[in-house]
């Protein structure tokens, strides 16, 4: 049964983050693509995930991998066409599955038309489109670092990038850009899309004094600090025109700020995100400690709120969790358990249910001018390289691709993939789990256990993240449910944790 009878559907969802040029190739050029996509939906229902949002697959001159877009209502021929968009969308939707796309509302490229116009001479129309100064101050740019300003040479003045220079920043300020930004939503939500990430949302909003930030001196990026209001603003508006769509469609923000009572702000009164990336656990180590402390400060930071969470764990932006945790499989798949136990949305990053680990990345092999390739590898679907890719893979793959791949883990019931699969198929019966109180229960530092309910429905969850065994007493009698190892599933609960191993515990 589908997660979407819940109302509304992303609360109980689990959402797969597709990047595009790296989930199937079908037209064998070595970088993936919408066809490649489509021919592998079958991966995705059996998986049992609710929504795919893609990273962006508009035209684009790739300087920022897609996130330097120069058409919003197209799709650059690298992934196919829009008419492959379409097939996906209908596809999908035929599998239950809604599709959420890449709204990337903070810059476009420095190709896009408007950009081009904008710069062309001071009295262009569009001139005020983007941020052009005659003096720069000491904001700081995001990817390669350096100042936030770039000169133009042709209309000698400097104009403000958050991102790379070639990723000029819309003037969110001026009502025209709202206008046609507007269009670009519309554009998309008639065509179908159930909603959208929406790419560093706290950026658009700009202090309008252009004053110095004193954190800038010391090297942090304005995508850190940027928290201006009038981006709660335009979020308002987003959000009206969103919801002015039938079904539910939703937005999900990326909010780069490293503090979850900022990141709360977003929420607004119900009327700004639906939901917000929220990156402290994220950034956070194998760490029963660090990551208490997180789970507690979105139960107090967003609960009070009914701002509804996120979980995520691994990104495109980030190293994937294995390799954050030290390579260690058997942690990644007790990190699954977490992930997909805590109260709020999780996203599993694409790979992410085979474990994989980051690439490694050369000087030759180095695409990303931030070094971001590690989590980006294409997914391996056979066991025989190029493992379902043409001959040429546009990154290399990750370690063991092979007894990793799809087609290896397929019929394996101890492999990460079942264990995902079981996973998703658990949250599914479980309303405790989907949407249930989850309130902390007392154990050793080093396990964390916490209890999920729902009316008739509970769920206990136990992780233990040292490398010894630990007991988890507990008064009545409960039945392992899941197990991250697969160890004891269906068994009477031991009373006892092996090391590094997290369980679903059910009466
Ligand atoms: C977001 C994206 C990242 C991109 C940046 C600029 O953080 O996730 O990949 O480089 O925004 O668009």
């Amino acid at each position: 049964m589908p997660n979407s009878f819940h109302s509304p559907w992303w609360k109980s969802a689990v959402v797969y983050q597709v990047y595009p040029r790296s989930f199937a190739d079908a037209n064998g050029d070595g970088v993936g693509d919408l066809a490649g996509l489509i021919t592998r939906l079958d991966h995705l229902q059996r998986l049992g995930v609710d929504a795919l949002w893609l990273s962006p697959i508009y035209p684009s001159p790739m300087c920022d991998a897609g996130y330097d877009i120069c058409d919003y209502t197209d799709v650059d021929p690298l992934f196919g066409s829009l008419a492959d968009l379409d097939e996906l969308i209908a596809q999908a939707h035929e599998r239950g599955l809604k599709v959420l796309l890449d709204f990337v509302p903070n810059h476009t490229s420095d190709q896009h038309p408007w950009f081009i116009e904008s710069r062309a001479s001071r009295d262009n129309p569009r001139r005020d489109w983007y941020i052009w100064r005659d003096q720069p101050n000491n904001w700081r740019a995001s990817i390669e670092g350096g100042s936030a300003w770039t000169w133009d040479e042709t209309s000698q003045q400097y104009y403000l990038h958050f991102f790379l220079p070639q990723q000029p920043d819309l003037n969110w300020h001026h009502p025209q850009v709202v206008a046609a930004m507007h269009q670009v939503l519309h554009f998309w939500l008639a065509r179908g899309v159930d909603g959208f990430r929406v790419d560093v949302v706290h950026c658009v909003g700009k202090d309008q004094s252009f004053a110095d930030d004193p954190r800038c001196l010391a090297g942090e990026p304005m995508v850190k600090i940027n928290d201006q209001p009038y981006s709660h603003e335009v979020l308002r508006g987003l959000r009206r025109l969103v919801d002015s769509y039938p079904g539910d469609r939703v937005l999900i923000g990326e909010v780069n700020i490293r503090s979850t009572a900022r990141v709360a702000a977003y929420y607004g009164a119900s009327d700004e995100l639906h939901m917000s990336f929220n990156f402290p656990p994220l950034d956070a180590p194998w760490d029963p400690v660090v990551l208490r402390m997180c789970i507690r400060e979105v139960e107090a930071d967003l609960g009070p709120l009914q701002a509804w969470p996120t979980w995520v764990l691994s990104n495109h932006d980030n190293s994937r969790h294995r390799s954050r945790y030290g390579g260690s499989l058997r942690r990644a798949r007790a990190a699954a358990v977490m992930l997909l136990t805590l109260r709020g949305t999780p996203f599993i990053y694409q790979g992410e249910e085979l474990g994989l680990e980051d690439t490694v990345v050369t000087a030759r092999t180095r695409v990303d001018p931030g070094g971001r390739d590690g989590s980006r590898a294409p997914l391996p679907w056979t066991v025989q390289a190029p493992h379902g890719w043409g001959p040429t893979p546009w990154l290399p793959f990750a370690a063991d691709a092979d007894v990793l791949s799809v087609q290896a883990q397929e019929s394996a019931a101890d492999s990460t993939l079942a264990l995902y699969r079981r996973l998703l198929a658990c949250r599914r019966r479980s309303t405790a789990l989907c949407l249930g109180d989850w309130e902390e229960l007392p154990s050793h530092p080093q396990v964390l256990a916490y209890r999920r309910h729902h009316e008739a429905d509970e769920r206990l969850v136990c992780i233990n993240f040292a490398d010894s065994e630990h007991a988890f007493p507990l008064a009545t009698p409960w039945r392992v449910e899941i197990a991250s190892d697969g160890q004891g599933e269906g068994q009477p609960f031991s009373g006892r944790l092996d090391p590094e191993q997290a369980l679903i515990l059910c009466r």
